[in-house]
């Protein structure tokens, strides 16, 4: 059996902490019937679940740094089998290394596929801070939201399934979120370059308001798919 199902295309979210990948992925999801594979909720769960690959991420994650390769690929590798990936998947926060990037290029080789996108979302640092610590979301449905510049219409209660329960991620403070920072341009912005040579990277101002951000990744996203 081949390690991937054959996923007709792929496309990767680039940002460091904040541009808002999660964000848009999300309503990607929606407007396109895609699947968001997000490797930072993968290992949030692996870690809730308290499995082997929790236990290696855990101090990893609250230390603001990458958890290493082998860990996040396993994960990866079994969620992208799983079948509501068969019309495409957007991967947010993956690769990150550029053995990671590798590893993907060889899964995908298996079923003759390649990266179809890449789009950069294309931020400065500073304000990257305080999008991260002031974020967010329903304990419920995972929506999104932030103290400034997200908030659902009526105070307390989620837009999306009406849930009045919220949490915020522990990593989600200005000191981890630096660290975060760090690791993004020391081991993933490389990526950007790599992703440039083969032809796929599109870039996308994230400094906007999420609705113009939103505007401008879904016109790419439908010129690849297609629709
Ligand atoms: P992960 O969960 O992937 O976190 P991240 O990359 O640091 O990204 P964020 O979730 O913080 O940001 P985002 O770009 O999704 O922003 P969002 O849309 O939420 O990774 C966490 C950790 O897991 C890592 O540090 C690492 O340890 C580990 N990890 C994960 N993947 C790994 C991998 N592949 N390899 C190794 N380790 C890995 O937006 C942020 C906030 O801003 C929200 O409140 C939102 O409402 C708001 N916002 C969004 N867009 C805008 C806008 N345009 N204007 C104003 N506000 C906005």
């Amino acid at each position: 059996m081949s390690d991937v199902t054959t996923i007709p295309a792929v496309l990767i979210l680039l940002g460091p902490p904040g541009a808002g990948k999660g964000t848009q992925a999300r309503m990607l999801e929606e407007a396109f019937g895609l699947v968001q594979l997000s490797t930072g909720d993968l290992l949030r769960a692996a870690v809730a679940a308290g499995t082997d690959a929790g236990m290696a991420a855990k101090a990893v994650m609250a230390a603001g740094a990458l958890v290493p390769d082998d860990v996040v690929l396993a994960i990866l590798k079994d969620r992208m089998r799983d079948a509501d990936t068969k019309r495409g998947v957007i991967l947010d926060g993956f690769p990150r290394t550029a053995g990671q990037a590798e590893a993907l290029d060889g899964l995908l080789a298996c079923t003759d596929q390649q990266v179809n996108s890449v789009i950069s979302m294309d931020v400065e640092d500073g304000p990257m801070i305080a999008r991260v610590a002031g974020r967010y979301t329903c304990a419920g449905c995972g929506e999104g939201y932030h103290d400034m510049f997200k908030q659902p219409a009526k105070a307390g209660v989620c837009d999306k399934c009406g849930g009045a329960d919220f949490k915020r991620r522990p990593d989600d403070n200005a000191e981890t979120a630096g660290a975060r920072l760090t690791a993004y341009h020391a081991q993933t912005a490389p990526l950007i370059a790599y992703y440039e040579g083969r032809g796929v990277l599109e870039r996308v101002d994230a400094m906007a308001d999420i609705a113009a951000v939103r505007d401008a990744l879904q016109a790419r996203v439908k010129r690849v798919m297609g629709d």
